[in-house]
């Protein structure tokens, strides 16, 4: 479906839409990939999601400042573009959008979106202007790449729940895909930042997934419903190995709303700490 042409590097919006607007006269459909690099098998399986179903796959990678708080890891974050760009090349991305930060905030930039409810729960209690930072990047994304498609991995759970709510409430044109989580074999999700961890911390880190696991199993085999129960068992599992909980949470799979039983499609949602490193994963029941 996707065609063969040579990749393209573009930096600025402006050459980004004129770019697209030739795709679109062409009658292209563009299926779209935002990221922010350091590109692992996660962001590959977005990438063969979208070259399944559009004819021209463009990738953003954008280290986004305002979707990280002041004393997170946005001048350490991986910036690896060569890697990246020879990954694109590989799958057939047709271009891949790699802007300054000064392109998408001009000085006097005063203009974002909140997605309200959604942004102040889970990993916003601990990330308070995260989410507004993310919905912002994104619209202004679409708005650059005006995608058919968009993806996005579903190891950022609410993050996938926003951009949808935030892409129908602002009537973006755009089809909002959430692909399943990657994990290692061991159960670790793939993120770009367990580059941080060391071996022992790695190892450590596996407690992650292995304690939504079990409360996966708490719930199908062992007919456990209490939220509050499930919950406790999983921050019991957790506390020999990691350095904090930031939060275990059980929520309704679409609205995010709490649940006190689960007895609908839930997403039991965490974030830990592992030495320095913030964490998260969660599992649909
Ligand atoms: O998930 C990410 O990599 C980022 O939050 C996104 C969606 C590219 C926005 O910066």
């Amino acid at each position: 479906m996707v065609n063969r042409i040579k990749m393209k590097i573009i930096k600025k919006p402006a050459e980004m839409q004129k770019l697209i607007k030739k795709y679109k006269l062409k009658g292209k459909t563009i299926g779209f990939v935002p990221t922010m690099g350091a590109l692992h098998q996660g962001h590959i399986s977005l990438i063969h999601r979208a070259r399944k179903e559009s004819n021209i796959i463009v990738v953003s990678i954008f280290v986004n400042p305002t979707q990280f708080g002041p004393s997170e890891d946005f001048s350490r974050y991986p910036r690896p573009f060569k890697k990246d760009a020879g990954i694109c090349r590989k799958e057939k991305v047709a271009a891949v959008f790699v802007p300054k930060p000064k392109d998408i905030y001009p000085a006097n930039y005063f203009t974002h979106i909140t997605v309200e409810k959604l942004s102040d729960i889970m990993c916003g209690k601990s990330r308070p202007d995260h989410f507004k930072g993310v919905a912002t990047v994104v619209a202004k994304l679409f708005n650059i790449v005006q995608p058919d498609r968009a993806y996005f991995g579903l190891k950022d759970y609410q993050q996938f729940i926003i951009i949808r709510k935030m892409a129908g409430d602002m009537n973006f044109p755009v089809k909002i895909i959430g692909c399943p989580l990657v994990r290692e074999k061991n159960g670790l999700a793939l993120s770009s930042r367990n580059a941080y961890l060391s071996g022992e911390q790695k190892q450590r880190a596996l407690a992650l997934s292995l304690s939504l696991q079990m409360a996966k199993n708490l719930i199908k085999n062992k007919n456990v419903k209490s939220a509050k129960s499930i919950i406790s068992k999983i921050r019991k599992t957790l506390r020999p190995h990691v350095n904090k909980i930031d939060y275990v949470e059980i929520r309704d799979a679409e609205t995010l709303e709490t649940l006190g039983i689960v007895n609908k499609r839930a997403v039991i949602a965490a974030a830990i700490f592992i030495g320095k490193t913030r964490l998260i994963d969660n599992i649909i029941v």
